[in-house]
């Protein structure tokens, strides 16, 4: 699959590839039954407020305090599969700005969103507050992490040398059965694991069921109208074809992509694929970006 994924994108131009990636994903989505979507506890979020958390200069002069470490730990670059630099900082500043007591991160990798949210915690919220990561893979496994091909320092070994390990707890499972068992309950839930459109409906509905009250789930490799983000022309379909019938079958759900950052995310631009997801009930259902 993945030889004919590189042929279709020697061969074709990106946006009919682009295309043909919707396409396909909206045909896989449609083959699995529905899930019921329970918004009650998902919060509102404005693009105003996004904004504010974006742009607060308080929250920016902290990250600027913070980024000079990180970047000692782990190289400030685009790395394989890892979220980029001024996403990282986004995810520090939406942190600094909501500061969440429990976070739920799906999809651990390299660590590079781990990195970027534990830093925000210690920095900005209360002193217990943590991070809870999960991965199908043992991601700080030598042979099985990303870490070492890549010539990194594990997840774990990361976040010792920040001295944030008290910060997070590691979980090695598939992000379905961790979010269907666990009896903890998060103020914020990051999703970056599976990308296929079925694993992210699914995982989504799971997620709004583990969410504190006026909690937040933020997406990423968001891609509005499965349009390109970024010079390279890429674009991953699966998370926005998921949202797509998310919101077609529950209307109090909207998302809301973060779209322009304040600074360079990368490829010398400054556009996002995080979305935040918002409980549009008493609100303009119709304000805002909607998904198409
Ligand atoms: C794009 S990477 C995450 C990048 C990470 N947030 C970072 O910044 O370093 C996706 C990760 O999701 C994991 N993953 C894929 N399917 C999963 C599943 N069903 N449950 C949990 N993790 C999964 C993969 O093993 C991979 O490490």
């Amino acid at each position: 699959m993945n030889f004919l994924k590189q042929a279709g994108e020697i061969i074709l131009p990106r946006r009919v590839f682009g295309a043909l990636q919707i396409r396909r994903e909206r045909l896989r989505l449609a083959k699995i039954s529905g899930e019921a979507f329970d918004a009650e506890r998902l919060g509102t979020m404005t693009r105003r407020s996004l904004m504010q958390a974006l742009s607060s200069p308080s929250i920016s002069s902290e990250w600027l305090r913070d980024e000079g470490q990180l970047s000692h730990v782990m190289p400030f670059a685009d790395i394989d599969g890892g979220i980029c630099p001024g996403e990282r900082r986004a995810l520090y500043q939406l942190v600094a700005s909501f500061k969440p007591a429990r976070v739920l991160e799906i999809g651990t990798h390299i660590g590079a969103s781990t990195l970027a949210i534990a830093r925000s915690l210690a920095t900005n919220s209360g002193p217990g507050a943590h991070l809870t990561t999960v991965d199908i893979a043992d991601v700080n496994d030598p042979a099985l992490g990303a870490f070492a091909r890549l010539g990194l320092d594990s997840p774990r070994e990361s976040l010792a040398r920040a001295g944030l390990s008290d910060r997070v707890t590691f979980i090695t499972r598939p992000s379905s059965e961790f979010l269907r068992e666990t009896d903890d309950r998060f103020d914020l839930i990051f999703l970056d694991g599976d990308h296929a459109a079925p694993a992210v409906y699914r995982e989504f509905a799971q997620a709004l069921n583990c969410l504190t009250p006026n909690g937040t789930i933020l997406l990423h490799d968001f891609y509005p109208d499965g349009r390109p983000l970024y010079p390279n022309g890429a674009i991953e379909p699966g998370p926005v074809v998921a949202a797509e019938r998310i919101t077609a079958e529950c209307e109090d759900i909207r998302f809301l992509p973060l779209g322009e950052l304040p600074w360079e995310s990368k490829q010398g631009v400054r556009a996002t694929s995080l979305a935040l997801a918002t409980n549009c009930v008493g609100t303009d259902r119709h304000g805002g970006m909607q998904v198409h």
